[in-house]
This record gives C-alpha cells, sequence and structure tokens, in this order.
C-alpha cells in the first residue's frame, strides 16, 4: 500500500521531542496490545491500566517479548478500571511523585454493538463515565495531551461513501452514542480552554473503520471472548475448522457483489495511527483533532471470503441469511485528512490482514487461553 499522491508519509522538519511517559488505558486489549508494541519499539515508557474484563494479561507479556530490549522495565502494568479515582491515581503516579505522565491513549471501553442494545447503562457507564473519570485525573495531574478511541460508528447508515469527517453524525444504537458523546466531551472540554487562553488541551478523536488482523509474528492478535459477531474472526474461526460455516448477512445490497462492503484497517496500521497522532498533538498547539482512520478502499464479505481462503489454504464455507439489523450496505472511510495531518496512511493490504489474521488463529487456536 502506499500513500496517496502528494502526500508524504511522516512529518520532516525539527520537532519538539516526543512524549515519552504514557499511560495507555486498555492497553491489554486487541488494538490497545499492538499499539503498546509500537509504543515500546519508539521507545516510549507506558504504564497501562486494563480491568482484563475482555482482555488477558498474557497479551502484554507477548508484546514485551516482541518489542525484546528493555521493554520489562519499561512496561508498568496495573489491573483497574478508568470509573475508579484510586485506580487512575495509582496509575498517574505509576513512575513515582517526579514521574508525571505526559500524555493518554484511551482504548478502555466496552465495544459490541448487539451487547450495547441490551446493556445501555452498562455502556454509557464505562464508556462515558470513564471518559469522564479519566479527563478529571488527567486535569489534576495536568496532564492534557489524549488520544481517544472513537469510531466510524458514529456516522451510522452514511448517506455516502468515501466518508469524510464532516458526514452527518447520526449513531444508530448505544454503542454509537456513546463514542458521540465522549467525542463531545472532548469538544466542550477544547472549548472551555478558548475562553481562558490557558496552556489548553491536546485531543485528538481517532475514528477506527474496521480493525483487523494481527501482528505478523501470530504473537499477538483479537481474542474475542465467547461467539465473535465480526467477520474476520469469525472467518479465522471457520477457516480453523472451530465453525462450520460463516452466514453471510445478506447478498442483495447495493454493492459490487450483493454483499456488505467494508473499510478494513490492518492493526499494525492502525496501532502507527496513534503513534504518528500523539507525537503530532505533542508537537503542535492545543487543538481537538477529529480523523478517520481507515483505508479509503472497500472490499466486500465475498472478497474478503475469497482473499482469507487464498491465505490460508483453507476453505471457508458460507451461508447466505437475511440482513443483519442495523447494517449499512457500505462503510468505507476518506482518510485524506488523517494523511494531511499526520502524515499517516494505511500501508498493509487485504492480503497481509488476512495472512497475519491466519498465522496467529492458526499458532493460538483458543487465543491467549492456549
Ligand atoms: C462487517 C461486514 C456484516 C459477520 C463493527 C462495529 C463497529 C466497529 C467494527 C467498534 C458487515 C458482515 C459480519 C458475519 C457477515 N467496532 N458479516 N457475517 O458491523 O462493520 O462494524 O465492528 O468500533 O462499531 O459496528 O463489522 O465485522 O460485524 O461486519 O456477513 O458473521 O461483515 O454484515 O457487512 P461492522 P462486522
Amino acid at each position: 500500500m502506499t500513500c496517496p499522491a502528494g502526500f508524504t508519509l511522516m512529518p520532516s522538519g525539527q520537532a519538539k521531542s516526543p512524549p515519552q511517559r504514557l499511560l495507555v488505558t486498555g492497553g491489554a486489549g486487541f488494538i490497545g496490545s499492538h499499539t503498546c508494541l509500537v509504543l515500546l519499539e519508539a521507545g516510549r515508557e507506558l504504564v497501562v491500566l486494563d480491568d482484563f474484563s475482555n482482555s488477558c494479561g498474557e497479551s502484554l507479556r507477548r508484546v514485551v517479548e516482541l518489542a525484546g530490549g528493555d521493554a520489562a522495565e519499561r512496561l508498568l502494568v496495573l489491573e483497574g478500571d478508568v470509573r475508579e479515582a484510586k485506580d487512575l491515581e495509582q496509575a498517574f503516579e505509576a513512575f513515582g511523585p517526579g514521574g508525571s505522565i505526559e500524555a493518554v491513549v484511551h482504548f478502555a471501553g466496552l465495544k459490541a454493538v448487539g451487547e450495547s442494545v441490551a446493556e445501555p447503562l452498562r455502556y454509557w457507564d464505562v464508556n462515558v463515565g470513564g471518559t469522564v473519570r479519566l479527563l478529571e485525573a488527567m486535569a489534576a495531574h495536568g496532564c492534557r495531551t489524549l488520544v481517544f478511541s472513537s469510531s466510524a460508528t458514529v456516522y451510522g447508515m452514511p448517506e455516502r461513501v468515501p466518508i469524510p469527517e464532516t458526514a452527518p453524525i447520526q449513531p444508530i444504537n448505544p454503542y454509537g452514542q456513546t463514542k458521540v458523546a465522549e467525542e463531545h466531551l472532548l469538544a466542550d472540554l477544547r472549548a472551555a480552554d478558548d475562553g481562558r487562553g490557558r496552556s489548553g488541551w491536546r485531543l485528538a478523536c481517532l475514528r477506527y473503520f474496521n480493525p483487523v488482523g494481527a501482528h505478523p509474528s501470530g504473537r499477538i492478535g483479537e481474542d474475542p471472548l465467547g461467539v465473535p459477531s465480526n467477520l474476520f474472526p469469525l472467518i479465522s474461526q471457520v477457516a480453523l475448522g472451530r465453525r462450520d460455516c460463516l452466514p453471510v448477512f445478506g447478498d442483495d445490497w447495493p454493492t459490487a457483489d450483493g454483499t456488505g462492503e467494508r473499510d478494513f484497517i490492518h492493526v499494525m496500521d492502525l496501532a502507527e495511527g496513534h503513534l504518528a497522532a500523539l507525537d503530532h498533538l505533542h508537537q503542535g498547539e492545543p487543538q481537538l483533532l477529529t480523523l478517520n482512520l481507515g483505508s479509503g478502499q472497500g472490499h466486500t464479505v465475498r472478497q474478503v471470503v475469497a482473499a482469507y481462503e487464498e491465505a490460508s489454504g483453507q476453505s471457508v464455507p458460507v451461508r447466505v441469511e437475511a440482513r443483519r439489523e442495523g447494517d449499512a450496505a457500505r462503510s468505507v472511510a476518506d482518510p485524506d485528512a488523517a494523511a494531511r495531518s499526520l502524515g499517516w496512511c494505511c500501508r498493509r493490504g487485504l492480503v497481509e490482514m488476512c495472512r497475519d489474521s491466519w498465522h496467529w488463529q492458526r499458532q493460538n487456536p483458543e487465543g491467549y487461553r492456549t
């Protein structure tokens, strides 16, 4: 994959030294663990706060193994809840009294659409309540740089693709509503600073499209609890023989082959996008940046199945079923704003996504519980 013409991969010119000491909430999860690896490889010192409700400490042990060198001395792991002030206090003090946290990457949250419909209160409490508590702790510790994990789900049923950041915000499920509420919270915080001209907040809302794949080593990857609802982990379990076939939710959509079309982004590209956002915020003026993190290229379910069969050498039988409630036909990012602001774009394509997903799944048939 190459960057669109006219964009450079990384910003040039002199830069302030990047933030070294970071708090990563939810850092043991799928995207969090891959981002922690990229941050450690970039020489950063991390404290991870994770409640392990949807993740496993093993992921971070393997992250240290992959990062090598002195990574074990640069990663502190705390089991705790972002809604608990005492846990946040412990995280901010983890590097000792003088060891201030310079920036936060906030992954901790619930993200299953279907579950959010059944348990809206828990989603609002964890996602929005947790973010309020985190921002309070950040302010109390003089830390005002935050990279926030948002989602393309805020666009609901997009009216057109590719989807720019200026597209209507119209979430259609409680999960999406919480992401919009968190984005509004950050916008209010940024606006509150404008009036007083203080050293304001540096905030980035990163709207992920469909994160998939795994680190090429196959040592870390996506490890959903229970029955996955997302396409890639389901396909990988069918390829492994853990499931008989893949249900295809509708083949009468207005797309190239009638199946749903999505913008899949390799989790390593996504992780690198977080590093680029962190360093961009740290070097720039106080701001609120809202960016799509996607490839700008759509693939249909059938195209993904074919690519996965090619990459794995395994058959992935499918069974066409009715459309899934709340699904859109197409969801594809306009990725240009991130390329312009961060000098970042996706560099890995569908072949790598399928290859790396299969490599992880085959090496870890039961995920981290192997
Ligand atoms: C992708 C395509 C399905 C499963 C969700 C969340 C979103 C984000 C990413 C957190 C669709 C089809 C799927 C299956 C299928 N998560 N499909 N059979 O729905 O685009 O996005 O995950 O931020 O918020 O909504 O991803 O992987 O569930 O579906 O045919 O068994 O695959 O219809 O077209 P989705 P998905």
